[in-house]
């Protein structure tokens, strides 16, 4: 079962450090990445964790995934206020013996660099070690989601505040660098991500307001490039995303392929003990191009045939 809001511990029984996450699937797993914000880490020292589960309920922890403390060239400039945030795993689209695993981070200083670092590791779980950190095409980049299409093509989303909008771009074959603009959205947008589920594409974000909730919109597409419609609210928006912000859409296909379950990861910030932050995960409903977030609930889903379970209830699946 899994309880939006409540505390959520891996296989070992230590609550999940992977804030502001990812969820990427590689052969017969998911792996989800996100910040560390452990209380036992180093001063001066950031991270991003690992967790391994083929439920997407029971989380294995893989330790520490990237392990960092501030780059040099910036200490003088910025002195020790640096951040490592939205941890993304990607697997490059065409894994050849060989290949390595990149990890992207927003990574800053005072929020002024606002650049994404690039980090790669032999194996999935890591350890990671940073290769580069720049602006990627060239602009301001904050927040970033990841997207990964059906054909294993790699999607970097990152809000860039200066144009007021964010953008989705495509990454080379092997992940290790921004090839290309694919969208620009005209819409200040944080926490963004995208999936594509029953012919459409979804964008969903949050607004700017830090770690204090808001309501998430969404918007779509028949294309990834556009053109994209207005955003609209996933939830009433008094509800304020029931206290979350997003992070990232895991779809989940049935082993026919028949059907599949979306499934919204969002956070619970809690700015003054990061550290408990907790997680609301809750599928959405998909129904003629309109994405809806449902109160939150305990729920289950079988990720053989992407049925979830409200409450006592069944959700069909889609
Ligand atoms: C949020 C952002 C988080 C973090 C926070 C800091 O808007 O989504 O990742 O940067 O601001 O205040």
């Amino acid at each position: 079962m899994i309880v939006p809001g409540a505390v959520w511990n891996d296989t070992s029984g230590k609550p999940i450090q992977a804030h502001g996450g990812g969820i990427v699937r590689y052969r017969d797993a998911w792996y989800w990445f996100g910040e560390d914000r452990s209380r036992d880490l180093q001063p001066g020292t950031l991270a991003a964790r690992g967790y391994r589960s083929t439920d997407l309920v029971h989380w294995q922890d893989m330790g520490r995934a990237l392990s960092m403390t501030e780059p040099e060239e910036w200490k003088s400039q910025y002195g020790n206020k640096w951040q490592l945030e939205r941890p993304k795993v990607f697997v490059p689209k065409h894994p050849k013996a060989g290949a390595k695993f990149v990890m992207y981070v927003h990574l800053d200083a005072a929020y002024k660099a606002a650049e994404v670092g690039v980090a790669v590791s032999d194996k999935i779980e890591g350890p990671y070690r940073l290769v580069s950190h720049f602006r990627p095409l060239g602009q301001e980049s904050r927040d970033i989601g990841q997207f990964v299409d059906d054909d294993g093509t790699n999607y970097l989303v990152f809000e860039s505040r200066p144009t007021k909008g964010f953008f989705i771009a495509k990454l080379s074959d092997d992940a290790q660098t921004v090839a290309a603009q694919t969208a620009f959205i005209l819409a200040p947008l944080e926490g963004g991500t995208v999936v594509h589920a029953d012919g459409l594409y979804y964008a969903i974000g949050s607004h700017m307001t830090g770690w204090k909730p808001n309501p998430d919109v969404y918007a779509t597409a028949k294309s990834i490039a556009g053109p994209w419609t207005e955003f609209k609210d996933i939830a009433p928006p008094e509800a304020n995303t029931y206290g979350a912000q997003s992070s990232a859409l895991v779809k989940v296909t049935s082993a026919d392929k028949k059907h599949t379950a979306v499934i919204f990861v969002g956070d619970l910030w809690k700015p003054q003990s990061l550290w408990d932050s907790r997680y609301l995960w809750m599928p959405v409903t998909l129904e003629n191009g309109a994405m809806h977030l449902p109160a939150p609930q305990p729920w289950t889903i079988d990720v053989r045939t992407a049925s979830v379970t409200l409450g006592q209830g069944t959700a069909p699946a889609q």
